[in-house]
């Protein structure tokens, strides 16, 4: 059984109206549960509308949405409770805290479910620990958070409902170098423990590269590629076309791969990168 699968789903604003525009066109894909997908594409692609529509924030102007093989719109009334099963993790999440102190924000999604207090208690916990929220920031108001951290408490607020899902909209943007690294080494890590199917939109090729196992790419909202990453990212002249890059660490190694270098394609981490040199220049007796 298929996470969610979509089927030639479209979505356009202004319909009908000189604004009219055809945001998302005709996408159709399945993804398999424990998949980790990276979603790229320029701005105004229509990821946001098209991850929006995946948790029922959307609904499409027509197409098919089945998590796990229900269709989502079947009965409206109860679209609801596909936003428990399907967490959806905005852009500039932290624009929407509001609660008095860091906890409270956090649980507000758990608290929606019919759960004791207990088990509140239990799954905030859990939440802020993947995200790397101490104990004493809980009690805190979530306006005196650093940036960061109010980017965490968000992230955890979506993590405590336990989605089946879980969708990170540009989750690192706008945070230092190292708050992104560190970040989206606790999404990997998340991802790895429960085992979740993830999508993450990101605008950087690196970060994409380092953690997902497969990607999907959109351009002017329609779905151009969808391939395991090291596929998606060996496109290199595609990519460029339509005005994407490919991570710095792959055009190195595609480089020295072309000057007739014997390296695989498609090769995405810095790591990966120095192994596969080194061994190379090993078996020259080079090293
Ligand atoms: N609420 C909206 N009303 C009208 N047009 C919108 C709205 N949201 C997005 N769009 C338009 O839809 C297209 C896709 O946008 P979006 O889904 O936000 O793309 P992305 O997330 O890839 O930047 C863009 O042309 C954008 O201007
Ligand atoms: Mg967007």
């Amino acid at each position: 059984m298929s996470a969610i699968r979509v089927e030639n789903l479209c979505c356009t604003y202004g319909a009908n109206t000189p604004f009219e525009q055809h945001a998302v066109k005709n996408v159709s894909f399945e993804i398999e549960r424990g998949d980790f997908i990276g979603l790229i594409g320029h701005t105004g692609s229509g990821k946001s509308t098209l991850v929006q529509m995946l948790n029922g924030l959307i609904k499409p102007t027509s197409g098919k949405i089945y998590v796990e093989d229900n269709d989502i719109w079947s009965e409206p009334k109860n679209i609801r409770n596909i936003r428990f099963k399907v967490g959806l993790v905005f852009q500039y999440p932290e624009y929407q805290l509001f609660e008095e102190t860091v906890e409270k924000d956090i649980a507000f999604g758990p608290s929606n479910m019919g759960l004791s207090v207990e088990e509140i208690e239990n799954k905030v916990k859990n939440a802020a620990k993947f995200v790397g929220l101490s104990d004493t920031l809980l009690k805190k108001s979530p306006f005196d958070l650093s940036g960061g951290e109010k980017r965490r408490c968000a992230i955890a607020g979506v993590i405590a409902m336990d989605p089946d899902i879980l969708i990170l909209d540009e989750p690192t943007a706008g945070l230092d170098p190292v708050g992104r690294d560190v970040l989206l080494s606790q999404i990997a890590q998340y991802q790895k423990a429960k085992n979740n199917t993830v999508i993450l939109v990101s605008h950087s090729m690196e970060d994409v590269a380092r953690v997902t196992d497969k990607v999907m790419v959109m351009n002017k909202g329609q779905l151009k590629m969808f391939d395991k990453t090291d596929k998606v990212f060996s496109r290199c002249d595609e990519l460029n076309e339509i005005g994407l890059r490919v991570p710095q660490i792959t055009k190195v190694t595609d480089a020295l791969k072309n000057k007739g270098f014997d390296i695989p394609e498609g090769i995405l981490t810095v790591d990966k990168a120095v192994h596969v040199i080194s061994e190379l220049l090993k078996k020259e007796g080079k090293l």
